[in-house]
């Protein structure tokens, strides 16, 4: 049986995974929709064509990874695709950040996306594809934003390294980098603190981000980089050495931008 796996499917750019995936993934049997919350993963899987399975886990926990790898045993499954959309941010000073939270944000944007890629890949074949969420937040450290910036980091440089490693197994892997997305992630990230408005003027749609990282796996490409400021934003993180950008954004927050 042929498997697609997202996480985050409850909600913003997993969920718009899901909507996306149903249309054009003809030979996957089944989808795999992952996040807690259960009911709102029902409420994804009501208006998706393809027969689907409602995993509500916390991914962090690994007893729950433990279940969610016997299901793929007991089922002969092949997972053609794994999306790892789960993730979280929490904006403002790390000082003031609560510890644990500091903590979770490790746990599940780098941890948790680990541990499902290492579980998932003995069950992938040639042309499998794996969808990482990073960020553009990867490119350069973000003040204010420290501890996910740098899970993001990871995400990438992880998956980049990945995806060199995989390529003679035929599974190609793509890291997604938009800049900020029309999402609930900013209910949880603007508890905290608050984007810098320039940031904002660059937000988009999770279905034109969604829509490229789909072309971008298909065309086995390494990264996902979709709007023009934030390629414009990636070629400044390459050009420019990344202590004058840090200073330049000091600035830009001082201004109030
Ligand atoms: N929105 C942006 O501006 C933006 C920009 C760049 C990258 N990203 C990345 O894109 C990914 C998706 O973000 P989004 O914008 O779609 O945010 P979102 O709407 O808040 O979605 C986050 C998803 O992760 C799930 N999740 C959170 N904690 C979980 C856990 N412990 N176990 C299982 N599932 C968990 C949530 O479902 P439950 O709460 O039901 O568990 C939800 O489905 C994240 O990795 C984020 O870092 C977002």
């Amino acid at each position: 049986m042929n498997v697609a796996i997202i996480t985050g499917a409850s909600s913003g750019i997993g969920m718009e995974f899901a909507l996306q995936m149903d249309n054009y993934f003809v030979t996957i049997d089944e989808f795999w929709l992952i996040a807690r919350s259960r009911e709102h993963l029902e409420e994804v899987a009501k208006v998706l064509d393809h027969k689907t399975r409602v995993i509500a886990m916390d991914i962090t926990d690994e007893k729950k990874q433990d279940v969610l790898e016997d299901l793929l045993i007991e089922k002969n499954a092949t997972v053609r695709v794994l999306v790892n959309a789960a993730g979280f941010g929490v904006m403002g000073p790390f000082s003031e950040q609560e510890r644990m939270t500091a903590q979770e944000m490790v746990r599940l944007n780098c941890e948790a996306l680990t541990a499902l890629t290492h579980r998932m890949l003995p069950y992938m074949r040639r042309n499998s594809r794996i969808i990482q969420l990073a960020s553009s937040a990867a490119f350069l450290p973000q003040p204010d934003f420290a501890v996910y910036a740098a899970t993001k980091a990871y995400v990438l440089s992880f998956s980049r390294a990945l995806g060199e490693e995989l390529k003679e197994a035929g599974i190609y892997v793509t890291s997604v980098c938009p800049g900020p997305v029309d999402t609930p992630f900013f209910d949880i990230a603007e508890k905290t603190g608050t984007t810098l408005s320039i940031k904002k003027y660059t937000m988009v749609n999770p279905d034109k981000v969604v829509a490229l990282a789909l072309k971008d796996s298909y065309y086995k490409r390494s990264m996902s980089v979709c709007s023009l400021p934030i390629k414009y934003f990636q070629y400044l993180t390459k050009a420019v050495p990344h202590g004058l950008l840090l200073k330049a954004m000091g600035l830009l927050k001082k201004k109030g931008f």
